[in-house]
């Protein structure tokens, strides 16, 4: 029994003495936004294209995009954790990765606050920054209840995506559809689940009041004057009214540490 305890002792203490990983890999833009907001940038080796903020993450080294990401890529950083999304994958890859002993955290990343606070929780607590963690949540939320205090219009609201080469719409169960809520905003596609494309009719049917599309969608579109223009688009009280806009990506498509300035944006957009 003694020599068990003693065991565990050496154990525990020896897990709390680990040196904090030196070669992180992150896989989603939030997950990197939140490891340079810890102060613990400097760990980062690579990461993936849609760490797109801040600056400083763009110029590292890229393994893919988070959803899809290759093995090849990952291993060749030669990293001591992978930090990864819940939405990245394929998730065999990643299964994969752990067989070869790459240790991979998977922090959670759901349409929601709570989940963008554990999600820091879980990346401060891999890196060994906690204490940054509960910092970091308690500035969040105190933003948050600033930006929720900023008077509005409350508007029926639609988010776009082009990724793909035409415009997808985004329904419940999205980022999108949590911060537009968190802006007090109402998404005319609230009856549909996830990402579905749109066709011309069906946008000029919904007539909403605003549209956001994400930058990079309204850039793959040529530009916000081009996508005014553009068939179902140009006969919505959206356009009529002047509120079609372009928010960044991270702010839009994802709930990160930015989450209040998104807020502020939508509702500020929407008076
Ligand atoms: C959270 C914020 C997001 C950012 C910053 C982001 C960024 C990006 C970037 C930079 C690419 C190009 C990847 C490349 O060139 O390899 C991309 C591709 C793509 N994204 Fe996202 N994305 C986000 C969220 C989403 C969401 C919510 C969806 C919808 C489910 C989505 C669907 C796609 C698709 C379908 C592609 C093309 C994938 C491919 O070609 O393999 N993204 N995204």
């Amino acid at each position: 029994m003694r020599n068990w305890l003693l065991s565990l002792a050496v154990f525990v203490a020896g897990a709390a003495c680990a040196a904090p990983p030196e070669r992180v890999v992150s896989l989603g833009g939030s997950v990197t936004e939140i490891i340079y907001d810890l102060g613990q940038g400097h760990r980062l080796v690579a990461n993936d294209a849609s760490s797109l903020y801040p600056p400083e993450a763009t110029r590292l080294p890229r393994v893919g995009y988070y959803r899809s990401v290759p093995l090849e890529g990952i291993l060749s950083m030669a990293p001591d954790l992978v930090l990864a999304s819940d939405n990245a994958g394929p998730v065999n890859i990643l299964e994969r990765l752990s067989g070869l002993g790459v240790p991979v955290r998977s922090v959670s990343d759901a349409p929601s606050l709570d989940s963008l606070y554990l999600r820091i929780g879980q990346i401060a607590e891999a890196l060994q920054a906690s204490d940054k963690g509960h910092e970091l949540i308690d500035a969040i939320r105190s933003e948050v209840a600033q930006a929720q205090t900023i008077e509005t219009t409350p508007r029926r609201a639609l988010v776009l995506l082009d990724r793909t080469g035409s415009l997808m719409g985004a329904g419940q169960d999205t980022a999108a559809n949590a911060v537009l809520g968190l802006a007090g905003l109402e998404n005319v596609l609230e009856q549909q689940v996830g990402y579905k494309p749109i066709s011309a009719e069906g946008l000029a049917a919904l007539a909403p009041d605003m549209i956001i599309l994400s930058s990079a969608s309204a850039e793959a579109n040529g530009g916000l004057e081009l996508v005014r223009r553009k068939a179902g688009i140009s006969a919505t009280p959206a356009a009529g009214q002047g509120r079609v806009i372009a928010m960044d990506d991270l702010l839009i498509l994802g709930i990160g540490p930015r989450v209040a300035q998104a807020i502020q944006q939508l509702k500020n957009a929407a008076r």
